[in-house]
């Protein structure tokens, strides 16, 4: 029997991470698949250390990225150059990951192709379109268009369900991808960190922010409260690696560039970042990837948005939703530092996002499937 052809296309760090260790288990099973890889570089700096880190080397790289790109030029340059890359790949799927414009623009093109897509870290919703936006709406035009579904958790699987979809045979369970790369880089990558200058004998609080709808007001609130909590704790240090995103600079360095014990530093690569967090008292983030991961390392996360997708860990124990009012931040950030038993109950490392076998649960699936792709029904 011939193989499987296909192709997978990220084009955000995230993406790249979380679809890495799927090409590492599709090139590993190379009897079966033809493994073939597009970046639109939707990111490029943030983008390429995770093809270094993960020695993934594309086939295709449509080098998208403009300075302060807006949507509607990113999304219409990817739907068309994805379709020349369809018409040269001739993949008989078309792997796509989570809710970026990559993904939206993507899925979108394979379907007007007749392509099948899987959408790995497929059913995630917060329910609310402009939270956070334009994700929600991304990610299900992804769930729209997919025929293979990889869903990460039991809620990921019943909102694919209730959102209607009749072919639940086609939806799989298979714990976050996230997980295996987390588990690939902490034991077996370098992570020096010994660069960024640490105070080991400070209390090292990470934060992280670059989400649009905390552009402006929201990210001066998180700002104005990190200022007041170094002010009122001099045994913490905060570290910001911050995002490339002008929206996110311009504000955060004007704001905080050099006050004493907040560190601004460069968006780190991936295999120092996972040490960061691992050597973190406590994690303030808007970031998704960092709230499936953190919990796993048993670092507590306060999430600095007002809705999440991924309810798991909160119901677990270890993630916070705190919102972006600034009093709020401080008080709670205060509370973790302050009381011993709260830190103690959140700080517990229960993980309910997978083993690190979510990219072989995802390869099998598709194997599973290989009559029903090489019919070209979606
Ligand atoms: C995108 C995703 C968001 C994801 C985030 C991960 C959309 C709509 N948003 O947001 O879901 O959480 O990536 O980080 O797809 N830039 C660089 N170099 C880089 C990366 C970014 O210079 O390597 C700058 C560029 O000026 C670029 C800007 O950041 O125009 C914004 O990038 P973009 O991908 O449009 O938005 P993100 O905020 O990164
Ligand atoms: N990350 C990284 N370096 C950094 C900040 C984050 O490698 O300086 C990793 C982080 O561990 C996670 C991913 O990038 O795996 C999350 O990316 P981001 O926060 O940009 O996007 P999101 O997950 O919110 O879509």
């Amino acid at each position: 029997m011939s193989k499987i052809k296909v192709l997978t296309v990220f084009g955000t760090r995230p993406e790249a991470i979380k679809m890495a260790p799927v090409i590492k288990e599709l090139e590993k099973n190379s009897d079966n698949f033809e493994s073939i890889v597009c970046v639109t570089a939707q990111h490029r700096q943030m983008l390429d250390q995770v093809l270094d880190l993960f020695e993934i080397k594309p086939d295709f790289d449509l080098n998208v990225m403009k300075q302060n790109q807006n949507l509607w030029i990113l999304t219409s340059d990817v739907l068309l150059k994805m379709k020349e890359v369809l018409e040269q790949a001739k993949p008989h799927l078309v792997l796509v990951h989570g809710d970026t414009t990559t993904t939206l623009a993507t899925s979108l093109s394979a379907f007007y192709a007749r392509i099948p897509v899987g959408h790995v870290e497929a059913g995630l919703r917060t329910f609310d379109k402009e939270n956070p936006f334009p994700e929600e709406i991304n990610r299900m035009v992804a769930d729209a268009t997919s025929s293979l579904y990889f869903a990460p958790t039991q809620k990921s699987v019943d909102n694919l369900i209730n959102s209607g979809i009749k072919d639940t045979k086609r939806i799989y369970l298979t714990g976050n991808t996230v997980i295996d790369a987390l588990l690939m880089t902490i034991n077996n990558k370098k992570t020096d960190i010994s660069n960024i200058n640490l105070d080991n004998n400070l209390k090292t609080i990470l934060l992280t922010s670059h989400r649009r709808e905390n552009f402006g007001k929201p990210l001066e609130n998180i700002c104005n409260a990190m200022i007041e909590l170094v002010k009122n704790n001099n045994d913490i240090q905060v570290v910001y690696p911050v995002h490339l995103n002008p929206n996110v600079r311009n504000t955060v360095y004007s704001m905080l560039g050099g006050i004493e014990r907040i560190k601004l530093i460069e968006p780190l690569d991936y295999a120092p970042f996972a040490s960061l967090m691992k050597k973190s008292y406590i994690i303030l983030t808007d970031s998704g990837g960092i709230q499936e991961e953190a919990p796993s390392l048993g670092i507590p996360v306060l999430v600095l948005r007002e809705t999440t997708e991924r309810p798991e860990a909160i119901e677990y124990g270890t993630v916070k939703l705190v919102g972006t009012n600034k009093e709020k931040i401080i008080n709670i950030t205060q509370k973790l530092l302050d009381n011993s038993k709260i830190y103690a109950k959140m700080s517990n490392a229960k993980n309910p996002y997978g083993d690190g076998s979510a990219a072989k649960k995802i390869v099998k699936a598709i194997l599973q499937n290989q009559d029903f792709l090489f019919k070209k029904v979606f």
